[in-house]
């Protein structure tokens, strides 16, 4: 059973990270933390503590972290997850709150709670990450391991340049990739590869309501009408949780990630050196790809959603 800590900015795809590490009966999800990215702060703590009442892991604690990056005015990727930050997606508002915890408390809490047990998993701009190695830099010997969706050695999506999550907050990944830690870096040259095309989205749809309901609308919000090879939406977020479950799945490459963060033209670019004889990350370069799906769908499918009233999947399991 692996524990996972997740901090993510829900976001489509950290919505269906958060989906993965719910579903799979062999992830113990002990904390989710939010933090300002895809869209504000208030809505990925919102969406966070929707998701969790709507598929009923009402146990986990949530807590906010950073509204923006260390230094810079924020960023986001509205125009990609929508305003609120789910698409179309609508979920009921949560009746729990999240905890009175800071994103940074919490992280230090579950980490020192299981010292060497727990999965650190980063979706998002890396601000809660650095913050917390600022309060405590002790914790990187502390942790099973590290996982981020961010950066890439080959192209970026927010600049030609650099990829969105390091992009938003550079300066908090140049701190947390110098912080003395291996991270594991999935970066977009891995997740490009897990594309939601035609095939897969009709094997999402046969999961039932968790398919229609949530993961393919999650899926398929976002389009790019410039891309001429356009085959449907990349799950970034979910290959970083599928990383600590399946690393067999990944093939990769130690190496050394510098973040750009004085560029005139590269700000947040990770400049991947694969020759280095210092190595701080290890950076999955292919993908299995059918065995990345089987997984994930296997897992979605195992989801049953649970609201207020008791009913799964809109019907009520004692009729
Ligand atoms: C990353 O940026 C965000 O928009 C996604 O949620 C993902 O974490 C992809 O570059
Ligand atoms: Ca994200």
């Amino acid at each position: 059973m692996a524990k996972i800590l997740l901090d993510c900015d829900p976001g489509l795809d950290d919505a269906l990270a958060l989906l993965l590490a719910h579903g799979d009966p062999d992830i113990d999800l002990v904390a989710v933390t939010t933090v300002g990215g895809n869209v504000s702060l208030a809505n990925t703590t919102r969406n966070a503590l929707r998701l969790r009442e709507y598929l009923g892991f009402d146990a986990v604690p949530i807590a906010a972290g950073a509204e923006g990056p260390l230094t810079r005015p924020a960023a986001n990727a509205e125009h990609v997850h929508g305003a609120e930050g789910l698409g179309t997606v609508r979920l009921p508002e949560a009746e729990l709150a999240a905890s009175e915890l800071s994103a940074v408390d919490l992280i230090i809490r579950e980490i020192d709670a299981a010292p060497g047990e727990v999965h650190l998993v980063a979706t998002g701009p890396l601000t809660n990450i650095a913050l917390t190695i600022r309060r405590d830099p002790s914790i990187v010997e502390r942790v099973a391991s590290f996982v981020i969706m961010g950066g890439s050695f080959t192209r970026g999506n927010a600049t030609p340049a650099a990829e969105f999550n390091i992009f938003a907050d550079p300066e908090a990944a140049e701190i947390v990739f110098a912080a003395g830690w291996t991270v594991v870096m999935v970066g977009l040259d891995l997740t490009l590869q897990a594309i939601a095309d035609a095939e897969i989205l009709a094997r999402m749809a046969e999961l039932g309501p968790v398919g229609t309901d949530l993961a393919v609308p999650l899926a398929t919000f976002w389009t790019n009408p410039d891309d001429a090879e356009w085959r449907g939406q990349a799950v970034h977020d979910v290959c970083a949780v599928a990383h600590v479950t399946h690393p067999e799945l990944f093939q990769s490459r130690r190496a050394r990630v510098e973040v750009e963060t004085a560029g005139h033209h590269t700000t947040g670019m990770t400049v991947v050196d694969f020759a280095s004889a210092e190595p701080n990350a290890i950076v999955p370069v292919r993908l299995d790809v059918d065995g990345f799906w089987d997984y994930a769908l296997g897992a979605w499918g195992m989801v049953g959603r649970v609201d207020r009233a008791g009913t799964i999947g809109g019907v009520d399991p004692r009729a």
